[in-house]
């Protein structure tokens, strides 16, 4: 079976199905069809596969043009039709691992893939979950499916973990360029894995295990929330200390080894960083054990908002005004530069607050014209001179690049800058605040 599988990968005869076109899943079916294999792309949202049939693209780092091309090659083919499934000798399995409201795993869009893969696979299948997940996923919900068939992993089927390390707006590191770790249940099944992913990404890095690569990914997430939590204490450390933290944080990343850069912002979104650490929270609990440094960094980086909206007060009360009956300018909704990505953004949070105190709160994001939130939905305003003036206080939430922060701070009167955007620009009629002293 392995050997038969490798050929097919090699001669690229084999067929490759993605389960779940999202931000991960749409530019790794992209790669593998580049590859030269013909895709199957499976998708339970009808939108979502519409479009793609129709040449469009839903995820910005992925161009249209690139979708219309290898659809009408017949290279890729969307499809919400899980039968398909059954055409396919490789899965990779890019479905949402979000957080149930009691912030623990929910790991229903895992566990539905898993039994639609139960009901398609057939030997000489290859199944890489692909979403991050806790350690011991792959071998506890995946590995039972296979084996309930009667089918062997390591020898009839082959079963591993490749964590995603998609940077969406990256423009140098993207789904070919950054390596990919791959655990595999045994050996076979890390090689077939690794030969299938070496024929479209540059680097692979084989670990021991899947526990060892679903841990990978989890420890990469912690790290940053750590990281971005530390430094946002250090922005509250720097302000009551009269100290301007980019200076700070500037001077230390010019020692060449040891220290790495990280800076404060309005708090952390995505479906990455505010998550993922949870994962690991919740499986070390089942075991009792306490992971206080993920707990920590997400108390921290939770509550940036309400530090961003205490910012905005003081700055509102040295005008004489209070954040009630304000008008108030949220600049970037999105959760972090140059991309369209609202999930777990801080914006939602620092909207939601200031309209809590009384404020009158517009916004404006080149990448968001408008989102839907709780069932409401809710436009961008034009960054007009008018919008820019008429605001009692704007708030930089995301820092895009495509907004002229120039002719901001010729004409709005006092701006929140919670990013540094304003750092390099001539002072203009705005006054600034920013997290910490600068
Ligand atoms: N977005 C990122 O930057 C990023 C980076 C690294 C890892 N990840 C991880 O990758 C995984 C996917 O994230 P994403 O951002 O691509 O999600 P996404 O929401 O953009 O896309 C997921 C897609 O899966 C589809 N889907 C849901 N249930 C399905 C099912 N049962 N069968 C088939 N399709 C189904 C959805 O319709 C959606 O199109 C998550 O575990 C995430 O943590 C995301």
């Amino acid at each position: 079976m392995k050997d038969q599988l490798l050929k097919r990968i090699s001669d690229r005869s084999a067929t490759v199905a993605v389960v779940g076109l999202g931000y991960v899943g749409l530019p790794l079916a992209v790669e593998f069809a580049r590859a030269g294999f013909n895709v199957i792309g499976y998708d339970v949202s009808k939108r979502v596969v519409d479009l793609l049939m129709k040449g469009e693209s839903h995820i910005q780092d992925v161009p249209a043009s690139e979708i219309a091309a290898l659809v009408e090659s017949r290279k890729f083919v969307a499809t919400t039709d899980e039968s398909r499934l059954k055409e396919a000798d490789t899965i990779s399995i890019a479905v949402p691992t979000p957080l149930a409201k009691t912030r623990d795993p929910d790991m229903s869009y895992v566990i539905a893939v898993a039994e639609a893969v139960q009901r398609q696979a057939h030997p000489g299948m290859l199944v890489v979950l692909e979403s991050t997940t806790y350690p011991g996923t792959t071998r506890e919900v995946m590995q039972p499916r296979f084996e309930s068939l009667g089918l062997t992993v390591g020898k009839d089927v082959f079963l591993a973990f490749s964590p995603e390390r998609v940077d969406p707006g990256n423009e140098k590191w993207n789904t070919k360029n950054t390596p990919k770790v791959v655990g595999g249940i045994t050996p076979a099944c890390v090689d077939v894995a690794k030969a299938l992913y070496e024929t479209c990404i540059d680097t692979i890095v084989p670990v021991s295990t899947p526990e060892a690569a679903e841990l990978v990914k989890l420890l990469e997430n912690t790290f940053r929330s750590v990281n971005i939590g530390l430094v946002n204490e250090m922005a509250i450390v720097c302000d009551k200390l009269g100290v301007d933290v980019w200076e700070v944080i500037d001077a230390a990343a010019t020692k060449p080894f040891g220290f790495m850069k990280f800076t404060p912002g309005p708090g952390i979104g995505g479906h990455c960083i505010p998550l993922d650490p949870h994962y690991l929270a919740w499986k070390m609990r089942t075991l009792n054990y306490r992971t206080r440094f993920i707990e920590l960094a997400s108390e921290v980086n939770s509550s940036m908002p309400e530090y961003v909206v205490e910012k905005t007060s003081i700055a509102l009360n040295d005008d004489r005004k209070s954040v009630k009956g304000s008008r108030i300018l949220v600049l970037g909704v999105a959760y972090k530069r140059d991309i369209d990505d609202m999930r777990e953004s801080p914006a939602l949070d620092v909207i939601r607050l200031l309209e809590e105190r009384g404020a009158t709160v517009d916004y404006h994001d080149p990448h968001v014209p408008s989102y839907r939130e709780d069932g409401h939905s809710r436009t961008g305003v034009e960054l007009t001179d008018e919008v820019m003036a008429g605001a009692d206080a704007v708030v930089i939430v995301t820092d895009h690049r495509a907004v002229d922060y120039k002719r901001l701070v010729s004409k709005a009167k006092v701006i929140v800058d919670t990013r540094n955007a304003l750092a390099r620009l001539p002072a203009g009629k705005a006054r600034i605040v920013t997290l910490a002293r600068r």
